[in-house]
């Protein structure tokens, strides 16, 4: 049975007493609950922030990003060891949003994963297609193309979590049907056993994101192969979020 972990990824919201406000309420929902992993992804500026925040928690901190390379005269990046100095254990690498506004390659994104890992962070690693993708029939080429830019054999598995995020679904209200969703993970998983063998796959999580709320995570958790969700606009409003991991954690009860 493999353990959902559910992660907010803030993106650029929250002042500091936001964050900080954000970050107390979830780690107060969550006690005394254990049956998910969670991650609070705050912006840069809020990370010792919530890192204060949830220091006696199980709650984890996240980045949503790095650059690759861990110091020198990169104005404006973060670098992986920094995003551990600062207390996180997990970055999001490749969201949709830094491929498509930022323009980030497969090329860039493999070495992103490979210098986080490199730096002791898990790596939740973004796939997913566009609406003008799925309805030309290309959704499982496209996800196929974006493993295949960052997995290989020398990635420890049980530190790379996969969320599939159809670009569609980001913020729009629109959410995949668990039929959907379920399709590509069912698409997924085997890829994950090319690479890393059936064992460790089958271990692996791989999140669903894309508008997932209060009334649509039940639905979309219960499918088998669905193991958590990466969260965007529900996770800044804590009762939110809260019932969101309540539904990933009914999942596996
Ligand atoms: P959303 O964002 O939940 O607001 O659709 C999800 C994400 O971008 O990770």
């Amino acid at each position: 049975m493999r353990r959902p972990f559910v992660a907010g990824n803030w993106k650029m919201h929250n002042t500091l007493a936001e964050a900080r406000a954000l970050a107390k309420a979830v780690w107060n929902g969550l006690r005394g609950k254990n049956r998910v992993d969670v991650a609070l992804c705050p912006p840069f500026t809020a990370l010792t922030t919530v890192a204060e925040a949830i220091k006696e928690s199980p709650v984890k901190l996240g980045g949503q990003n790095c650059y690759f390379e861990p110091k020198g005269a990169f104005t404006g990046e973060i670098s992986a060891p920094m995003l551990a100095d600062a207390g996180c254990a997990c970055v999001i690498i490749g969201h949709s949003e830094r491929r498509q506004v930022f323009g980030e390659t497969g090329e860039l994104l493999h070495k992103k994963v490979r210098a986080a890992l490199q730096a002791g962070l898990d790596v939740i690693y973004c796939v997913g297609e566009t609406l003008e993708e799925r309805e030309a029939g290309r959704t499982e080429a496209v996800v196929a193309r974006h493993l295949d830019e960052v997995l290989a054999g020398d990635i420890p598995p049980a530190r790379l979590t996969i969320a599939y995020e159809p670009v569609w679904a980001i913020g729009t209200g629109r959410t995949a049907t668990p039929e959907q969703a379920q399709e590509v993970h069912a698409f997924i998983r085997p890829r994950l056993a090319q690479v890393f063998g059936l064992d460790a796959a089958a271990a692996m999580r791989i999140q669903y994101g894309g508008s997932v709320k209060p009334n649509n995570a039940a639905g979309l958790m219960a499918c088998p192969d669905i193991d958590g969700a990466l969260v965007g606009g529900a996770c800044l409003v804590a009762a939110d979020f809260l019932a969101i991991i309540a539904a990933a954690a009914d999942s596996v009860s």
